[in-house]
């Protein structure tokens, strides 16, 4: 039995990347900050009949994360796949500048201390894995090559949301180093801009089936694939 986790997985990206990991063959916890929400969401999964269960977790805050890991150890005993998917961002016109220090604080306690407090507390799980993998939802906003919304592109708009993905992206980078000699592969991922709102259609987006296949393709690498990378639809994204 392969257990995976996503955290953020009521909704989105999230919701989707839970649908197609269980449609590989896999447990997948569903993890919402709302339990009501995640159970609700895996009612849904599971009624298609895959394998979802639902958990509570808030990834910004680190007793709601050591409680999660505790609860997966004490059923699972091991975790095979961490896809830190949840994300926080502020409005997209916030620019450095100007931007309320606490909200950029907040921000960054999701998408990247959310992350690394996720990392930490299962990596004792997913060192009993023998093909772990560790996939740290990503976006072209915390790039410095993607000319369409990256670090460099839009006045400096989404200030929060592209230093956050930048910082989790070398987060990606230092884990990857740390684990290289171990079964565990972390990698970042791009789902590209994905239609999780209103009106993202219009504005080019694609559907959450393609956005969650970008996330779920580092899920599922070989031993042999890539460690700390950067990537969109399985090819490599600018830094
Ligand atoms: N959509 C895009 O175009 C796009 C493009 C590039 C990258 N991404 C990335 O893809 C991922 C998913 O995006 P999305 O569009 O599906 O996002 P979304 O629709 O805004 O959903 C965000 C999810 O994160 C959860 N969340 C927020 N803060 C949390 C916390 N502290 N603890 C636990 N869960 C928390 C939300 O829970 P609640 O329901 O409780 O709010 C929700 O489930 C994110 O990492 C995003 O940055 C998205």
């Amino acid at each position: 039995m392969t257990i995976a986790l996503v955290t953020g997985g009521n909704r989105g990206i999230g919701l989707e990347v839970v649908r197609q990991l269980a449609q590989n063959g896999m447990t997948v916890i569903l993890a919402a900050r709302d339990l009501a929400k995640a159970q609700e969401s895996a009612a849904a999964l599971a009624a298609e009949g895959l394998s979802v269960l639902a958990k509570a977790v808030d990834v910004s805050d680190g007793e709601s994360v050591k409680r999660l890991a505790a609860d997966v150890e004490a059923e699972f005993g091991v975790l095979d796949v961490l896809v830190n998917n949840a994300a926080a961002y502020v409005d997209w016109s916030e620019t450095a500048s100007v931007a309320d220090i606490d909200s950029v604080r907040a921000v960054l306690e999701t998408n990247l201390f959310g992350a690394w407090r996720m990392s930490q507390a299962f990596l004792p799980l997913m060192r009993k894995s023998a093909h772990g993998r560790i996939v740290n939802v990503s976006s072209g906003a915390g790039s410095h090559g993607d000319m369409q919304f990256g670090l460099t592109t839009n006045g400096g708009a989404s200030a929060s949301y592209g230093v956050s993905k930048a910082a989790l992206n070398g987060l990606t980078s230092k884990l990857a180093a740390e684990l290289a000699s171990t079964s565990i592969l972390v990698n970042s991922v791009c789902p590209g801009l994905t239609a999780t709102a209103p009106g993202m259609e219009a504005m080019g987006a694609r559907p959450v089936s393609e956005g969650a296949k970008s996330v779920v393709w580092a899920a599922l690498l070989p031993d042999d694939g890539p460690n700390g990378g950067f990537f969109r639809d399985s090819k490599p994204l600018a830094w």
